[in-house]
C-alpha cells in the first residue's frame, strides 16, 4: 500500500482564498491587517522562514515590516522595540523569530509582547486560553495541522494520537488542541520525548502520528501502525551532492519507508511548511478584525 500524500500547499491556497474576502472586508473599514516579523541575527533558517512571511503577507496585501537585528542586539534595545510594536495601532501582529541569542530571554521578550498582537500564540494568556478550551491566537503550526487534519477529514476523536516533542511552540500546543472538549479534536493524546522509554511501543499504537522531534530521518516505515496518517513538521538539511545546493531538505520522517505503512502522509517540503505560513496570516486578520 501506498499513502496518499496530504498535499499541504493546496490546502494552504484553499485557506488564502477564504482570507482574501475578510481582507477586503477589512479593507473596506479602512484596515488593512499590519505584521511586523523581528529577526535577531541570521540564523539560515529563520532568514527562510522570515523571507516566506514577508513574500505572503505582502501577496495578500498586508502592510508587512521585518526588522532585523544584529545578533548583539542587547536585551533591553529588543525590549524597546517591542514596546514600540505595541503601542503602534497601525500593527496588528507581532512575531520574534526564535531562537534568540543566548543574552536574551525569550521568556521576557514573550511575555512582553502584547497578547492581543500576540499572533505566535506564545504570550501565557494566550497559552492559558489555548489550554482552558477558550483560544484566541492558536500557535500556527499546531493550528495549522488541525486545519490540514479536517481538510483531509481526519477525525480524530477516540483515535490514538502519539505527538513527538514537547516544544513550546509545537508538541505542547499540539497536544492540547487534539484533546480539546471540541469538533475536530477529543483525541486521546500521548506526548513522547527525549526521555521516553520504548518510543516505538508508542508510535506503533498510533492512528495518528505527528513528528517534531527536528531529527532528519528519526522514525521510519518500522515505527508506524499500518493504516496510520503520519504528519511531519521536521525541516532539516542533509548534504546532497546531487544538488547544486549541496544539499536538500528532509523532515523527521523517513518518507519512502513510512508511506508503504501509512494511509496518508505529510511531505517535506509541501507539507506542514505552507500551513505554518498561512495560519499566521489568518492570526493577523484576526487580530486587526478583533480592533
Ligand atoms: N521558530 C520556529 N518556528 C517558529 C514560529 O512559529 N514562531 C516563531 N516566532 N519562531 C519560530
Amino acid at each position: 500500500m501506498s499513502a496518499k500524500v496530504i498535499n499541504g500547499k493546496l490546502i494552504a491556497a484553499k485557506i488564502r482564498k477564504n482570507l482574501v474576502e475578510r481582507i477586503e472586508s477589512l479593507r473596506k473599514n479602512n484596515v488593512i491587517p499590519g505584521l511586523t516579523v523581528v529577526q535577531v541575527g541570521d540564523n539560515l533558517a529563520s532568514t527562510v522562514y522570515v523571507s516566506r512571511k514577508e513574500k505572503t503577507a505582502k501577496e495578500l496585501g498586508l502592510n508587512s515590516e521585518t526588522i532585523h537585528l544584529p545578533n548583539s542586539v542587547s536585551q533591553q534595545e529588543l525590549l524597546n522595540i517591542v514596546d514600540g510594536l505595541n503601542n503602534n495601532p497601525s500593527i496588528h501582529g507581532i512575531l520574534v523569530q526564535m531562537p534568540l541569542p543566548g543574552q536574551i530571554d525569550p521568556n521576557l521578550v514573550i511575555r512582553r509582547i502584547s497578547p492581543e498582537k500576540d499572533v505566535d500564540g506564545f504570550h501565557p494568556e494566550n497559552v492559558g486560553l489555548l489550554v482552558l478550551g477558550t483560544p484566541r491566537f492558536i500557535p500556527c503550526t499546531p493550528a495549522g495541522i488541525m486545519e490540514m487534519l479536517s481538510m483531509e477529514k481526519i477525525d480524530p476523536a477516540g483515535k490514538n494520537v502519539v505527538v513527538l516533542g514537547r516544544s513550546n511552540i509545537v508538541g505542547k500546543p499540539m497536544a492540547n488542541l487534539l484533546l480539546q472538549k471540541a469538533d475536530g479534536a477529543n483525541a486521546t493524546v500521548t506526548i513522547c520525548h527525549t526521555k521516553t522509554k520504548n518510543l516505538k511501543q508508542h508510535t506503533k499504537n498510533a492512528d495518528i502520528l505527528i513528528v517534531a522531534l527536528g531529527r532528519a530521518h528519526a522514525i521510519d516505515g518500522g515505527f508506524l501502525k499500518q493504516g496510520a496518517v503520519v504528519i511531519d513538521v521536521g525541516v532539516n538539511r542533509i548534504e546532497d551532492s546531487s544538488r547544486k545546493s549541496g544539499y536538500r531538505l528532509v523532515g523527521d520522517v523517513e518518507f519512502e519507508s513510512a508511506k508503504e505503512f501509512a494511509a496518508a502522509i505529510s511531505p517535506v517540503p509541501g507539507g506542514v511548511g505552507p500551513m505554518t505560513i498561512i495560519m499566521l496570516m489568518v492570526n493577523t486578520v484576526m487580530a486587526a478584525e478583533l480592533i
